[in-house]
């Protein structure tokens, strides 16, 4: 969904892949049902508000999201600080030895390089909005990566800088549907860049990164290095 100039052959793999994950998620919350165990699914099945619980349906799409949204980006968040980290020849092995700096660091590096560039969002009643008219079914594009870079919220803006605070980088959203995982992301983080350049120090590029030609996800499709 996520892809220019897809093709019929994938959109067809992609509803098959999309419908066997179901049958397979099917299983396993009737497992789950008449056994529940320490685990998120469990706790969906057990969750309530006002007497309701969430319908098969939705425990399947809420699945979904969480392991959709948990991945790609984190993934992504991963290979772009590792490429601006060994870009910029910032230190990264002492920075992250300090829980404060290392959390300073990862604000940074999603600030300066945001692994989604891209929501959308639709118009639900005509609007006038900054001298902008507004159509009701209108998409609007809200644009992270740049808004990340905004000279009015950013002092030197293109520049990685590990110790900057206060740093209101947009890279998880805002509002009502701010990012679920962002703490989970920082600490996975913190912890994986803390053991690959403790494992690593004398990690360096070998060849120029390849960003992927994507939209809405923005990622490397090859980070080549030494060590
Ligand atoms: C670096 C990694 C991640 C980034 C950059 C990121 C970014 C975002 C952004 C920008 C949104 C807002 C979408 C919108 O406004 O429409 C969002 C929502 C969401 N994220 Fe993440 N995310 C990341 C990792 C994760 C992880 C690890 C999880 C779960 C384990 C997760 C779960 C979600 C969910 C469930 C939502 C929807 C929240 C809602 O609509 O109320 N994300 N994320």
């Amino acid at each position: 969904m996520y892809q220019f100039g897809r093709t019929r052959k994938a959109e067809d793999l992609a509803v098959k892949g999309t419908n066997e994950f179901v049958v397979y998620l099917k299983t396993y919350i009737a497992l789950r049902r008449n056994k529940p165990q320490d685990d998120l699914i469990s706790l969906l099945i057990a969750a309530e508000t006002d007497g309701q619980t969430l319908s098969e349906d939705e425990l399947i799409s809420t699945c979904i999201l969480i392991l959709n949204a948990g991945h790609e980006a984190t993934v992504h968040a991963l290979g772009n600080g590792v490429k601006a980290i060994l870009e910029e020849g910032i230190d990264a092995r002492s920075l992250l030895s300090d829980i404060a700096r290392g959390e300073r660091l990862v604000e940074e590096l999603l600030r300066f390089d945001a692994p989604l560039h891209l929501f959308t969002r639709y118009v639900l009643e005509d609007l006038e909005w900054q001298g902008i008219s507004l159509k009701k079914g209108d998409e609007i594009g809200l644009m992270l990566g740049a808004a990340n870079r905004d000279p009015v919220r950013f002092v030197d803006t293109d520049r990685l800088d590990p110790s900057r605070e206060p740093n209101p980088q947009q890279s998880f959203g805002g509002g009502f549907h701010f990012c679920v995982g962002a703490p989970l992301v920082r600490l996975e983080m913190r912890v994986a860049l803390k053991v690959l350049f403790d494992r690593l120090p004398n990690l360096r590029l070998s060849s120029t990164p390849l960003y992927r030609d994507v939209y809405h996800f923005h990622g490397l499709e090859r980070l080549d290095v030494k060590f």
